[in-house]
Formats: structure tokens, C-alpha cells, sequence
């Protein structure tokens, strides 16, 4: 298990569109587990491979609480296939843009086909958090950040901000 790098804002590599997984092989395994642990460490509660410079469609997400047992789910593969009309807002952040939030409104309720850490297809009916997560992380699969979905003027500024900071750790 390997605690990787988190891709941060500018980096375009968190613009690349990932590709499909062809296989759930041992080196999908390993990747999901070092994903899971990047992420626990952070700690987050959603991840996407392209997050630590992967450009594979393979997403880990766990909403577990502090004092509860984890509950890592992998998503390789996931399609939406339905979004509700109905939509809700949460706030959001993202572990490739540190420290900041912002509210963003999505569809309450998502259907998801993908496959499962055992090579299975499978659909899930999600709503609340995880249905936010899930599109959440999907953008990503897409080179879509949740800053796309709030005002250009808010985008620009964090976007600038990110910038600078990237520059003084060069
Ligand atoms: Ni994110």
C-alpha cells in the first residue's frame, strides 16, 4: 500500500479525460487500494485516479463517519444512466483544490452502472451525499472540477489563487 501524490489545482493533468478499465486485474486492485489509502489519509471521502496523475476511469469513495467502521466502495467503469429532476445542493470541496468550498447544486438522485472491485457489473440507486459524491468524482473521470459548476467569477479567482501558490512552490 502506497500513500501517492494528490494532483493539485492547475495542474492539467486534472483536465485529461480517463480512459475505460479493460480488466479488474491485480494492478487495478493494488491502484484501488492505494487510492483508498491516499484517501483516508488526506482524509477525504471521495477519490478519483486521475487525482494522483492516473488517467483511468476507477473512482474510491467512502461516507463513514469518525467513529464508524470504514466502508470503502470502488466504482471502476461508472456510467450515469439517470438523474433526477429534483436537485439538491451540498458543499463541496475537493482534495486537488485544498481548503476551499463552495456550495453546488446537482441532481438529488442518480442511477449508476459500473463494475465492482470483483469484475462485476452492478447499478446503484443513490441519493443524499453519495449521489453528490458520485457525480462529484465522475466529473473528474471527464477533467470536470466542481468549480466548473459555480460562477466564473468565484472559478476565476480560485483558479488564481492556485496559481500563484503553485508558482511559489516551484
Ligand atoms: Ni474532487
Amino acid at each position: 500500500m502506497t500513500i501517492k501524490p494528490l494532483i493539485i489545482l492547475p495542474d492539467p493533468v486534472l483536465r485529461q479525460v480517463s480512459s475505460p478499465i479493460e480488466q479488474v486485474d491485480d494492478a487495478v486492485r493494488a491502484l484501488s487500494t492505494d487510492m483508498l489509502e491516499t484517501m483516508y489519509d488526506a482524509p477525504g471521502i471521495g477519490l478519483a485516479a486521475i487525482q494522483v496523475g492516473i488517467p483511468k476511469r476507477m473512482l474510491v469513495i467512502d461516507l463513514s463517519k469518525e467513529d464508524e467502521d470504514r466502508k470503502p466502495q470502488v466504482f471502476i467503469n461508472p456510467e450515469i444512466l439517470q438523474s433526477s429532476d429534483e436537485r439538491s445542493t451540498y458543499e463541496e470541496g475537493c482534495l486537488s483544490i485544498p481548503d476551499y468550498y463552495a456550495e453546488v447544486e446537482r441532481p438529488a438522485r442518480v442511477t449508476v452502472k459500473f463494475v465492482g472491485i470483483d469484475g462485476k457489473e452492478q447499478l446503484l440507486d443513490a441519493e443524499g451525499l453519495l449521489a453528490t459524491c458520485l457525480q462529484h468524482e465522475i466529473d473528474h473521470l471527464n477533467g470536470v472540477l466542481f468549480i466548473d459548476h459555480i460562477s466564473r467569477l468565484k472559478r476565476e479567482m480560485v483558479i488564481r489563487r492556485f496559481t500563484k501558490a503553485s508558482k511559489l512552490r516551484a
